[in-house]
């Protein structure tokens, strides 16, 4: 049977590392194309980390790199990561940046219509501007399905943003109301799936063990100064792990606007969460995800 299409747009950050190393180990995906995206870092460093993860897995998924900046605003890049976007990791070349990841998106979808799923793990600024440049793009792509937003918790970057909208809330702003079927799986799940550093212990027989180790390490410094969780929080790969066994998650459809005018909430995904008035559905929210399922698999499925 034919592996099912997936590009993955992403701004490596450790958690991205991870999805990406999740998905390629699985063997389940004919994965097209990693396009890199500014997020996390810029986009010189998220293309560095990302050749440095697939050389790690010795993979020779096709690497492009891509925007620079959000559509209309400064980038603002994570605390979480450090100021490599991978800190923890050993990166020593420099990338050359073709940025034709908007045109490799829409290639690669054109040429395979209703073929392909793209997974977004880093801001929007991509795809969005894929679609706005091949307006009959949308009807071409299977799924998108985006980590990003906050439902019904407070936001990761300001008071109700999380941190993939908060960077591109114009481009996220075109996603959302882009006709393409899309699931987004927000804060609210994915901050009850963390992994300590005892948890990573279990790779200790794998070749990966050193590396993720070393960039674990970091990460959870990180993100226990912002979260005062004591692990690592499972954004990315939680989104990844979607692809790989929907059964594991419950979805609602829901209608989610972006704000994009606000200083104060901007990129806030505001839900209409009312129990009455017409609804205009736009998106499937993941409302929960079977936590156990999820750690044991991914596991399993990066000692293989
Ligand atoms: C998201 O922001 C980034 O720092 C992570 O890689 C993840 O995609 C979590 O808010
Ligand atoms: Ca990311």
């Amino acid at each position: 049977m034919e592996k099912h299409k997936i590009i993955i747009d992403t701004d490596p950050g450790h958690d991205d590392a991870l999805a990406i190393i999740l998905l390629a180990k699985s063997g389940l995906f004919d994965i097209q194309a990693i396009t890199t995206v500014a997020g996390n870092s810029t986009v010189q460093n998220t293309t560095n980390n990302a050749r440095y993860i697939l050389d790690l897995i010795n993979s020779n998924i096709p690497l492009y790199s891509g925007s620079t900046n959000p559509l209309k605003r400064d980038l603002v890049q994570a605390d979480v990561h450090g100021k490599s976007g991978l800190d923890g990791a050993n990166i020593i070349k420099q990338e050359k940046l073709m940025n034709d990841a908007v045109d490799q998106i829409i290639d690669i979808v054109k040429n395979n219509p209703q073929q392909v799923t793209i997974l977004a793990i880093g801001p929007l600024t991509n795809i969005a501007t894929a679609l706005t440049k091949d307006t009959s793009l949308s009807s071409s792509i299977k799924e998108i399905v985006i980590m990003g937003g906050a439902i019904t918790v407070p936001g990761n970057k300001n008071r109700v943003a999380e941190f993939n909208i908060f960077v591109d809330p114009d481009a996220a702003d075109i996603v959302f109301r882009s006709p393409v079927k899309k699931t987004l799986v927000p804060l609210d799940v994915c901050n009850e799936v963390f992994l300590t550093l005892d948890d990573f212990e279990q790779l200790k027989k794998s070749s990966l063990y050193e590396p993720i180790h070393d960039m674990m390490k970091h990460y959870i410094k990180g993100i226990n100064t912002f979260e005062k969780t004591t692990g690592a929080i499972m954004y990315d790969p939680l989104a990844a792990y979607f692809l790989i066994n929907p059964e594991a998650y419950t979805t609602i459809p829901m209608d989610v606007q972006i704000e994009t005018n606000s200083e104060l909430t901007r990129g806030m995904t505001v839900a209409d969460r009312r129990t009455w008035g017409d609804k205009n559905p736009n998106i499937f929210v993941v409302k929960s995800a079977d936590r156990k399922i999820f750690t044991d698999d991914f596991i399993k499925i990066l000692k293989s």
